[in-house]
């Protein structure tokens, strides 16, 4: 998840239970050809920890996809993965991301693509059910299928719907038929918001994983499984963890306001959180946070 699955929040999560794959944020392909490419190259760090972990990128450009996936080969990325659904308007007007159902034959071309430059690595398609309608699903997957990717990784929505409506798991379902049917495994994605509910839209749908977004904000221990509660002192740790790490990878590049953003996933479930949260929202910096935190009389 773009400005969320960093170096800094995976090595949260893995403390706090790990998936059994990680994915970086997208990555444009196009930027990593551009004089943007130092900044692009810290979205694609990596840690020893992170294995295995796939890296994901956007784009239009077959040559681009190409280069891409060999830097992702070069980095020691585990996989790759082109993003063919996401929704959001900039990525949509260059063409990229969902804006890619509209043209099936380059997203066959980009797969491709990517395929060549990621040489022995398994090659991914994130994508949903269709643009504005469901009944689009069968003719557009298999089209992605016919560029033979190793896994479909698939958001049970149209884009039209955004996140609006609950996810179709029934045809998660059937894209997961298709995808065995090609020789690809197939990867479910929608509204999971646990471990257990994971386990069992997967066997009902038969798929062979699931994709967790925002199921992480609401508990980031969702992966362990665990039920019992944590206090309010573990997750002020936490918080105070993340924000060290996130300064010390993003610190003078990206605004604090987007490492601030992560304060609701720790600071909720007791009385007095709200408050607390309120105060946290108005520090620019991790020192202020970190006296915020100890006047709270938390720790
Ligand atoms: C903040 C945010 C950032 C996201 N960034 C990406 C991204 O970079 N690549 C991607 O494939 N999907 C991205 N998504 C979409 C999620 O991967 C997922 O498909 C969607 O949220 C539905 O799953 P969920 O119900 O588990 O959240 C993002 C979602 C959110 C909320």
């Amino acid at each position: 998840m773009a400005d969320v699955t960093d170096v800094p929040f995976r090595s949260i999560v893995a403390q706090c239970g790990r998936p059994d794959v990680f994915y970086t944020e997208f990555v444009s392909a196009h930027g990593l050809a551009s004089s943007g490419r130092e900044r692009l190259l810290l979205d694609l760090a990596l840690t020893d920890r992170d294995h295995p972990i796939v890296a994901q990128f956007f784009g239009t450009v077959p040559e681009h996809l190409h280069a891409a996936g060999k830097l992702a080969r070069e980095l020691g990325f585990d996989g790759v993965d082109i993003n063919m659904g996401c929704p959001d308007r900039a990525i949509m007007k260059q063409g990229a991301g969902a804006a890619l159902m509209r043209e099936p034959s380059r997203a066959v071309e980009l797969i491709a693509a990517l395929r060549e430059g990621a040489g022995d690595l398994p090659v991914a398609v994130k994508t949903r059910l269709g643009l504005r309608s469901t009944d689009e699903m069968d003719a557009w997957v298999g089209m992605v299928l016919s560029a033979k990717p190793d896994v479909l990784v698939v958001h049970g929505r149209t884009v039209s719907e955004m996140s609006k409506v609950p996810a179709h798991w029934e045809l998660i379902g059937r894209a997961a038929q298709m995808a065995h049917d090609a020789g690809a495994l197939c990867i479910g994605n929608g509204d999971i918001m646990s471990r257990a509910q994971g386990l069992e839209r997967a066997s009902l749908s038969g798929v062979d994983g699931v994709m967790v977004g925002r199921g992480i904000f609401h508990n980031p221990w969702l992966f362990a499984g665990s039920p019992e509660l944590r206090t309010p002192a573990e997750r002020l740790r936490l918080l105070l963890a993340h924000t060290d790490a996130w300064v010390a990878h993003w610190g003078g590049i990206k605004s604090f306001d987007l490492m601030k953003k992560f304060y609701k996933v720790y600071v909720s479930g007791w009385d007095g959180a709200a408050h607390l949260r309120a105060k946290l929202m108005e520090a620019h910096d991790a020192e202020t946070v970190r006296s915020i935190v100890a006047e709270s009389g938390i720790l």
